[in-house]
């Protein structure tokens, strides 16, 4: 047998292999996250999503995970056994029941999959609804409101996958505004083949007004295409919402959940909420991919989710702490910021803070990196822009600053944030 050692010069990869192996917009962003908290001078980590740690919540889960081991063979068959591919019955009951009984949903098992994170349900339902059709259509999803969430970027099989609208500015106060769905620029034409949003949005926190979401809503049932919402931060869980938001669901409508920013991000478990044929088709695309889910989160959290004790746990516990970071954080960057021509996003939920540097002489990405020279890693504003074709200059203005940290590391950070864009206006 010839011995020959690998020559990755000639290895080559499919399109496939090339779009999803890390050369990608995304990929090439988290790994830059990534060699900037392992380098040696450790940074102010204001960029990443994590979630924090929160005593009470992890307490919890860590009762529940020791219940678990001391219960005869209740970790053994954790462990050991295959979910169904649409995930755990007793845990989607029991989510059925809840969802039920707090807000009236009309759903049952088969309206539910469970997937390996919400990253994967996008991933399944972007696909599902929009790229090539067998008739030789091609279809986008919607995305109402750019700035939106960066991770959808990449997930498309085909190319261009999205189109984005801008949103309408609504000024609040000094150094503070509100994003809105610009509805005179929503024109469903027939290549949109889904609409989604997050909500709260990921970058802004804004939330979009119950009245914006039924006005989508009854557009999609116009049009009999689905309308996505993505509800990570949203309610019943982590609700991380500071507005009054009513959850909203009806048989034109997926919505998506996460046990993520609850605080179990590694348990990778995103919750599909959609009409019967999607729910079974996610599954079904779950059985392709991953065989079944894992179990993991769903038994971590059942308790939990069947007693209701989810929702105190959220609104009481999970909600105030993020409302408070919330407070602080923008407390330190008005101090921070004083005197230039700053807007912050309404800071309505999820776990940042998006900055609106005015007529900033240099380029979003220019800040990030002197920022990070600096030892302060953000998110550059640009990236959270799938499918907007149009210029626009907030586009190039803006970075994403997460309060989900220590308050020392997002204090310090937010006064590096401070200088450097003072230095950016005045050298400009
Ligand atoms: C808006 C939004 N949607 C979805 C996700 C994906 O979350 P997960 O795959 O951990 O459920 C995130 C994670 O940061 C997010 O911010």
């Amino acid at each position: 047998m010839l011995n020959l050692p690998l020559d990755t010069e000639k290895m080559r990869f499919s399109a496939f292999g090339d779009k999803f192996s890390g050369r990608s917009g995304i990929l090439q962003l988290m790994d830059d996250l990534g060699k900037a908290m392992s380098s040696p001078k450790a940074p102010l980590m204001l960029g990443g999503g994590n979630p924090a740690f929160i005593p009470e919540v992890q307490s919890r889960i860590r009762a529940r995970m020791q219940a678990m081991l001391a219960n005869g063979d209740e970790f053994e068959r954790l462990i050991g056994n295959y979910e169904t591919p649409q995930g755990n019955p007793a845990f989607i009951e029991a989510l059925c029941t809840l969802l039920r009984t707090h807000y009236g949903w009309g759903i049952a098992p088969p309206n539910v999959a469970i997937t390996a994170g919400s990253q994967a349900s996008f991933f399944l339902l972007f696909n599902m609804f929009a790229g090539r059709f067998r008739d030789g259509q091609k279809k986008k999803i919607l995305l109402p409101m750019a700035p939106e969430y960066i991770g959808y970027t990449d997930l498309g099989l085909t190319e261009e996958l999205f189109t984005a609208r801008r949103p309408e500015i609504e000024y609040l106060a000094p150094h503070r505004f509100k994003y809105h769905v610009d509805f005179e620029h929503i024109d469903l034409s027939p290549e949109v083949g889904a609409i989604c949003f997050s909500r709260p949005t990921n970058p802004t926190g804004n939330v979009l007004t119950d009245q914006e979401v039924t006005r989508l809503m009854a557009l999609a049932q116009a049009r009999q295409i689905p309308l996505i919402i993505d509800n990570a931060y949203g309610s019943p869980f982590p609700n991380i919402v500071f507005t009054a938001a009513t959850p909203l669901w009806d048989e034109h409508t997926i919505v998506c959940l996460s046990l993520s920013k609850l605080g179990l991000p590694g348990a990778r478990t995103g919750i599909v909420i959609a009409p019967e044929p999607v729910a079974q088709a996610i599954a079904g695309m779950t059985a392709i991919f991953n065989l079944a889910p894992s179990s993991l989160g769903a038994l971590l959290t059942l308790e939990l989710v069947k007693s209701g004790e989810i929702i105190r746990l959220s609104q009481e516990v999970v909600k105030p702490y993020y409302r408070g970071k919330a407070e602080q954080a923008l407390g330190w960057l008005d101090i921070a910021l004083e005197g230039l021509d700053y807007f912050v996003h309404h800071p309505e939920g999820a776990m940042f803070l998006w900055l609106w540097l005015r007529g900033l002489p240099i380029k979003s990405e220019q800040l990030y990196e002197r920022l990070r020279r600096r030892g302060v890693v953000v998110v550059s504003g640009h990236y959270f822009f799938p499918g907007l074709e149009q210029d626009w200059r907030p586009r190039r203005e803006c970075i994403r600053i997460s309060y989900a940290q220590a308050p020392e590391t997002v204090q310090q950070g937010i006064a590096v944030i401070g200088e450097e864009a003072r230095k950016a206006y005045r050298e400009g």
